[in-house]
C-alpha cells in the first residue's frame, strides 16, 4: 500500500467518527455572523465613497459614481439613483438600472411619500404599496432615503430589489449614513 493510500483510509476513518452535533455549530456561528454583513458592507461603503467624492466638486458627477458604487456592491438591487427636488416635484438625477420615470409629485410613489414625510421608507412588497410607481416591472421590495442640507430637503435616494423584503433597518442605517456623508462633502465644497 502505497503512503497515499493510507493517509486516504485515515482520513476516511477520522470523518466517519466526526460527532453529529458539528453541523449545528456551524449554523449557529454562521447565523451570528450574518448580522454583522451589513454593517460591515455600509463601512466599506462609506471607505469607498469618501475615496470616489475626494478633490470632486462636480454634484452630478458624484451622485453619478455614488449610484455606481451602490448598484455595483449591494447585492439582489435592480436599480439605484436620486430624485432631486424641484419646486414641488421630484426630478430624475444620476441613477443605475432601467430607464425610469422622469418626474414624481410630492406625496406621490413611495419616492413622493417618503420626501413629503421627510422620513426613510421601506417597502417589503411594493405592490401592497398604495400609489406605488412601477419603474421596473422587476421591482419587488424598495428603499427610499430622503438627502437633506440642514433643514431642507434635496431630494431622495431610491433603491429597488427583486426580491421581497430585500431591506431592513441595517440598510436604512447604512444608507442614510451614506447619504449624511454625501451630502456633507457637498456642503464643504459649496455651490
Ligand atoms: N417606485 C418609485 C418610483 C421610482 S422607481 O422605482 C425608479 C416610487 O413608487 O416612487
Amino acid at each position: 500500500m502505497s503512503p497515499q493510500t493510507a493517509k486516504k483510509k485515515t482520513t476516511k476513518k477520522t470523518a466517519k467518527k466526526a460527532p453529529t452535533k458539528k453541523p449545528l455549530k456551524k449554523l449557529t456561528a454562521a447565523a451570528t455572523s450574518e448580522n454583522h454583513v451589513k454593517p460591515k458592507l455600509y463601512a466599506s461603503l462609506v471607505v469607498q465613497l469618501l475615496s470616489l467624492l475626494k478633490g470632486e466638486h462636480d454634484f452630478i458627477a458624484n451622485a453619478a459614481n455614488f449610484s455606481a458604487l451602490l448598484f455595483s456592491s449591494l447585492p439582489n438591487v435592480n436599480w439605484a439613483g436620486f430624485y432631486f427636488l424641484q419646486g414641488e416635484e421630484l426630478v430624475l438625477g444620476p441613477f443605475q438600472g432601467n430607464p425610469a420615470c422622469v418626474r414624481i409629485p410630492m406625496g406621490q410613489g413611495v419616492c413622493g411619500v417618503a420626501a413629503q414625510r421627510c422620513e426613510t421608507i421601506i417597502v417589503p412588497n411594493v405592490h401592497e404599496f398604495p400609489g406605488h410607481i412601477a419603474c421596473d416591472v422587476a421591482s419587488n421590495s424598495e428603499i427610499v432615503v430622503p438627502l437633506f442640507d440642514g433643514e431642507r430637503l434635496l431630494g431622495v435616494l431610491d433603491l429597488d430589489s427583486p426580491s421581497f423584503g430585500r431591506f431592513d433597518d441595517q440598510d436604512a442605517e447604512g444608507l442614510n449614513e451614506l447619504v449624511t456623508v454625501f451630502v456633507a462633502h457637498e456642503e464643504r465644497l459649496g455651490p
